[in-house]
């Protein structure tokens, strides 16, 4: 089969054709702020400009491929979790798309994605997922039907705290880039706050408590305890899930897994415990169509489709409330 499928949950505008082999064909379009943060309604507004654009450069760069718009099987959409504004855009294009062509419309949970996209690109099969984004951070592992949420963020994402942080120190969005550069030349390590509860994660003290410290010690050594305090309570986390199920393979997620740090202290627990650890080609690790459309073909593939009127997004879609229909637990 052959699906195209749109991405827009935040930023990233990405819309991508993919077959069972290979991603045929992928077109994004970044909304970048003027300054600061995400704006929702900007982002939004973003997208309903350039969706008509991104869309027609994929069916012409598919095209090129040999892939025409008649072998295209269904539609694809990041449902949900995201900015409500953002989604409603991305929906109401893929309806669009879905009623003109008179194709199935499938409506893909987002961190559910990252984590097939991961299973297809990787060597990954059945992981424990660290998924670590600007607004998301999870960890999660197939059990019985569904992807459990084992541990997750009481309040922000990693990668927000991270950005939120930069700001206050006036450095430019995306913050989390920046504090991995400067934290390679730090000097002490800082006692931050380290706050895990049960198996969930709370990161806003932590970014208060680096914004305060600026004032006590150098830009540097703050970023280095920030990371070292943050990224020591995700891999705690994910140690304790991968003990929890028995489990011997890491995936790793989401826009903040580019960090070499992270990686560095993944890797290491994954030894200690003899547990394989997988790191997608970075194409695939930030937010990306092809992990929509990827997903998307699983899904239609065991008939697993949405009618127009189901269609409603949801900004909080629990990846824990989707029925895994794509996989057969003997597979695994
Ligand atoms: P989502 O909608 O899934 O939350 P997103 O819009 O935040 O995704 P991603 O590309 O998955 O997009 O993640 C972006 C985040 O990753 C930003 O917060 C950014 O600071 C962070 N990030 C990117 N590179 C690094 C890095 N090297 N170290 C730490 N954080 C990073
Ligand atoms: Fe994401």
């Amino acid at each position: 089969g052959t699906v195209l499928g749109i991405e827009g949950t935040a930023w990233n505008l990405s819309a991508a054709i993919v077959n069972e082999n290979d991603v045929v064909a992928e077109v994004t379009h970044t909304y970048v702020p003027p300054i600061g943060g995400i704006h929702p309604r900007e982002a939004a507004q973003h997208h309903a400009r350039f969706a008509s654009h991104v869309i027609g450069k994929l069916l012409e760069e598919g095209s090129k491929k040999g892939v025409s718009i008649s072998m295209i099987d269904g539609i694809a959409f990041s449902q949900g979790p995201g900015l409500g504004a953002c989604l409603r855009t991305v929906a109401t294009a893929s309806r669009a798309l879905s009623l003109s062509l008179g194709l199935p419309l499938i409506g893909v949970n987002h961190c559910l994605a990252h984590i097939e996209v991961g299973r297809w690109k990787t060597p990954a099969r059945d992981p424990v997922t660290l998924y670590v984004s600007g607004a998301n951070s999870q960890v999660l592992a197939y059990k019985m039907g569904k992807y459990r949420v084992f541990g997750e963020t009481l309040d922000i994402g990693l990668g927000n705290a991270l950005d939120k942080f930069a700001r206050s120190a006036g450095l430019t969005h995306p913050g989390g880039p920046k504090i991995e550069e400067l934290a390679r030349k730090a000097k002490n390590y800082i006692p931050m706050p380290y706050v895990v509860k049960g198996m969930d994660l709370s990161f806003s003290g932590l970014s208060t408590a680096a914004t305060d410290a600026l004032g006590r010690a150098s830009l540097e050594d703050v970023c280095y305890s920030f990371q070292e305090t943050a990224f020591s309570m995700v891999v705690e986390v994910t140690e304790r899930a991968l003990a929890h199920t028995g489990k011997h393979e890491v995936l790793l997620a989401g826009g903040v897994g580019a960090n070499t740090r992270l990686r560095e202290m993944l890797k290491i627990m994954c030894e200690e415990r003899g547990a394989n650890f997988y790191v997608p080609e970075k194409r695939f690790m930030g937010d990306n169509g092809a992990m929509i459309a990827y997903l998307g073909l699983l899904m239609l593939n065991s008939g697993d489709i949405l009618s127009v009127e189901k269609s409603h997004v949801n900004p909080n879609f629990r990846p824990d409330s989707v029925d895994v229909t794509w996989i057969n637990e003997k597979d695994l």
